[in-house]
């Protein structure tokens, strides 16, 4: 097992990583749970497949579950109040700790729920998908999906643990698995070349599974999260921000799909950091040889690398306007995260979006 500290002053939390870890979640959970009773807030998919495990393992803890449909249509203000009221009428206090089971969409509404319930009490994140593994359980963004876009309402909220299980994906469809392996994929592009090398051997075992390869990939992205967001907790000094690589192309992309099933996150990301790159080889900031290493790596993936393949060439103006909206604007400029290389990212808030513009336009 690996123990990672996330150390926030008095919100500093700890993650543990290891296969297995849910079958022994009772030596975790227990000291948490008040009259041997804990509250889980999950999706009914992620509860019909794990949770008769997952109450194996609880022993003789009592585990109530407040389940909420599967979907991103779930983080919601109909979803927070559905979990809201659960948590009241099963009489939540204050010094309670909520049990966060499933992916990133359980762990954004219920992290949510348990900073506004009676004034904020505590959670437990165990994520089960792997974008929630190596992204969304760490960090303390929480929220939820309103009529103006997404993730618009919400709070920092810090967990108190996070149990990583990697064993858990087994159960994960293998497309939802490529989609949480983009984000482990931007991680390395972020700032870490000699991990982007050791993916470029190692990805199709941590797709299959394989046991070591697979945690190592989820312990080295939480540890590169956990130090980004130890300096730069509330995304303010642009360190955080970095981690919005790829993001700002992708969510275009998904915006202008309507987040759909036809692009999942994590594939708006994969061809997000491809056009990243791309971009930053058209402004002579990178050299071309890493942008195509990039590109490679994705479409080995099975993750799509241009625009043709979603049928959006052509469409610099319509992804360009979707960006406009984008809500990270600050003084009606959109921050871009380009490189310098793989491993070199860094914030930009130089680019005219007429030259994004441009640049969709002429790629493919
Ligand atoms: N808070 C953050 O910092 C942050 C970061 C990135 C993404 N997010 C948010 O995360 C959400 C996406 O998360 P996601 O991709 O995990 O989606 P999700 O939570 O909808 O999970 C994807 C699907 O997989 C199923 N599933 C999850 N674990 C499973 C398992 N072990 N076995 C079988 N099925 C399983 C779910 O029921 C769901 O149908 C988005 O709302 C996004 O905004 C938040
Ligand atoms: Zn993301």
């Amino acid at each position: 097992m690996e123990k990672i500290e996330v150390a926030l002053g008095e919100r500093s939390y700890g993650i543990l990583i290891g296969d297995g870890l849910i079958d022994q979640a009772t030596e975790y959970l227990a000291p948490l749970a008040r009259n041997g009773r804990l509250l889980v807030v999950s999706d009914e998919t992620v509860w019909g497949t794990l949770g008769l495990r997952f109450k194996a393992g609880l022993a003789e803890i009592d585990a109530v579950p407040v389940l909420v449909p599967a979907g991103e249509q779930s983080k919601s203000w109909a979803g927070l109040q559905t979990v809201v009221d659960a948590l009241l009428a099963n009489a939540i206090e204050r010094k309670d700790h909520i049990v966060a089971l499933g992916g990133g969409v359980v762990g954004d509404l219920a992290g949510f729920a348990s900073a506004i319930v009676n004034r904020g009490c505590n959670f437990v994140q165990i994520p089960t998908s792997l974008l929630a593994q190596v992204d969304s359980s760490v960090g303390g963004k929480t929220g939820i999906n309103v009529a103006a876009g997404k993730n618009l309402v919400g709070a920092f909220h810090q967990p108190s643990l996070v149990l990583i299980d990697p064993s858990l994906l087994d159960s994960l469809d293998p497309r939802q698995v490529r989609a949480g392996y983009a984000e482990i994929a931007k991680y390395a592009l972020i700032a870490d070349a000699a991990f982007f090398g050791w993916l470029e051997s190692a990805a199709q075992n941590v797709l299959a599974g394989d046991p070591a390869a697979r945690s190592r990939a989820i312990a080295t992205a939480v540890a590169g999260k956990a130090r980004i967001v130890e300096e730069d907790e509330r995304e303010t000094s642009g360190r955080r921000a970095l981690l919005n690589l790829g993001h700002t192309f992708g969510h275009a992309l998904e915006a202008e799909t309507r987040y759909s099933d036809r692009l999942l996150h994590g594939e708006a990301v994969a061809l997000g950091c491809v056009l990243a790159f791309d971009f930053s080889v058209a402004r002579g900031l990178c050299a071309a040889p890493d942008a195509a290493r990039v590109r490679d790596h994705f479409r080995s993936i099975g993750l799509p690398t241009t625009l043709r393949e979603l049928g959006l060439q052509g469409e610099g103006e319509r992804l360009a306007s979707h960006m406009r909206h984008d809500k990270k604007r600050s003084n009606g400029r959109t921050a871009f995260i380009l490189a310098r290389g793989i491993g070199e990212a860094f914030v930009d808030t130089s680019v005219d979006l007429a030259d994004v513009t441009a640049f969709l336009d002429r790629v493919q």
